[in-house]
């Protein structure tokens, strides 16, 4: 039956929608690197049970995505709410096909994942000094010092690195923040040895122009989306939507090479040690638009929708989702989710 007011099909996803529309030029598949577990959950004042974090990730995973950030070997006291690090880990053990990787800050974090058996890390520098000191307690070059050893080890032990660079559009302390300053962040972490670079938009403000402005000042420097070589990184795009930016951004990424964009399932989300950013591009809006766009992702929508919704009632509200809403049916302003 069709609920006319919503467009939508009672109880469920609009039929046989979107309506697929490829654009040239863009990728024919795009790797989503779920985020919703470690950026999603750090930022909730609750502190999710371990086994509702445990059986969120066993769905995101069984909903299609290949790569779920799991957690965060960072110091407790900085992070509460992904203390549980250690304990959550070896529950992941049975999910095969997927990638966890979890973030290490420093020689102590790398350890603590190494002990566990983690086959991928990833490290966080700024490009900004207030966003470093604020989150690393380190300068921008201080945390890069920090970051180059865990870099070598891990990569010596065989493991992936991604090397994630906050603030890349714009800082809540210092404004604007010049590309020139980015791009030579991204170099010294390209040089480490990250195999991924992903460009952070911690507070969502940045707008399709300066995405494209970047991209192309990194292809200036050697640094391309697809990676200059085999042993040059790739970029990634980490949009939040503070300003409702976020798909328009990855649009702009997308007409630029890149190939791996990260989301939040539900669009949950933020930075504990930056209080303006809100949730991340939600993982169904994300993939709603490239179904649109014929792009593969691999990912269930139905399912991973769900799970939102499921993780939303653990968490008491609703999912920001505009699709994850809209599938459930609950759109309008006065949706049972929202009484
Ligand atoms: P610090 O206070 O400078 O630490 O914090 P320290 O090196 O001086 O060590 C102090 C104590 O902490 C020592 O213990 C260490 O052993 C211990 P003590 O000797 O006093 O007993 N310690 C640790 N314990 C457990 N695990 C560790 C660890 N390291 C040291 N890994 C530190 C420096 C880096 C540790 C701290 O600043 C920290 O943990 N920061 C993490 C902040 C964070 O996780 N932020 C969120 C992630 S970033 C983000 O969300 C942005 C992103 O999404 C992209 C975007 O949106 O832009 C990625
Ligand atoms: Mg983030």
């Amino acid at each position: 039956m069709t609920d006319a007011a919503n467009c939508t099909v009672s109880g469920g996803s609009p039929a046989q929608l979107p309506m697929v529309f490829p654009v040239e030029g863009l990728p024919a598949r795009v790797r989503i690197h779920e985020v919703g577990p470690r950026d999603g959950l750090q930022n909730e004042s609750a502190i999710v049970p371990v086994e509702v974090k445990a059986e969120f990730i066993g769905r995101l995973a069984a909903a299609g995505l290949t790569t779920v950030e799991a957690t965060s070997f960072v110091h407790p006291k900085w992070v509460p709410q992904l203390a549980d690090a250690e304990e959550l880990y070896p529950r992941l053990d049975g999910l095969s096909g997927v990638r966890l990787p979890v973030l290490v800050p420093n020689a102590r974090g790398l350890e603590r994942a190494l002990a566990l058996g983690a086959r991928e890390v990833a490290v966080f520098a700024s490009a900004t000094e207030s966003f470093a000191h604020a989150n690393l307690n380190r300068t921008v070059d201080g945390a890069l010092e920090m970051f180059e050893p865990v870099v070598a080890r891990a990569k010596r032990e065989g493991l992936r690195v991604r090397g994630y660079l906050s603030m890349c559009f714009g800082d809540p302390w210092e404004g604007p923040v010049p590309v020139d300053q980015v791009v030579r962040v991204c170099r010294a972490l390209a040089g480490m040895g990250c195999d991924e670079l992903s460009l952070g938009d911690t507070i969502g403000v940045a707008t399709p122009g300066h995405v494209h402005a970047l991209l192309a000042a990194l292809r200036t420097a050697g640094l391309p989306a697809a990676g200059p070589s085999a042993a040059g990184p790739t970029l990634a795009v980490h949009f939040h939507d503070t300003y409702g930016q976020a798909l328009s951004n990855t649009l702009a990424a997308l007409q630029n090479g890149v190939a791996t964009v990260d989301a939040s399932a539900g669009g949950l989300g933020g930075c504990p040690y930056a209080k303006s950013a809100t949730g991340n591009l939600a993982t169904e809006d994300l993939v709603w638009m490239l179904n649109g766009l014929g792009i593969e992702t691999g990912v269930d929508l139905a399912a991973l929708s769900a799970t939102s919704h499921w993780m939303a009632e653990r968490l008491g509200r609703p999912s920001p989702s505009r699709t994850v809403r809209a599938l459930a049916g609950t759109a309008s302003p006065t949706s049972s989710q929202e009484q």
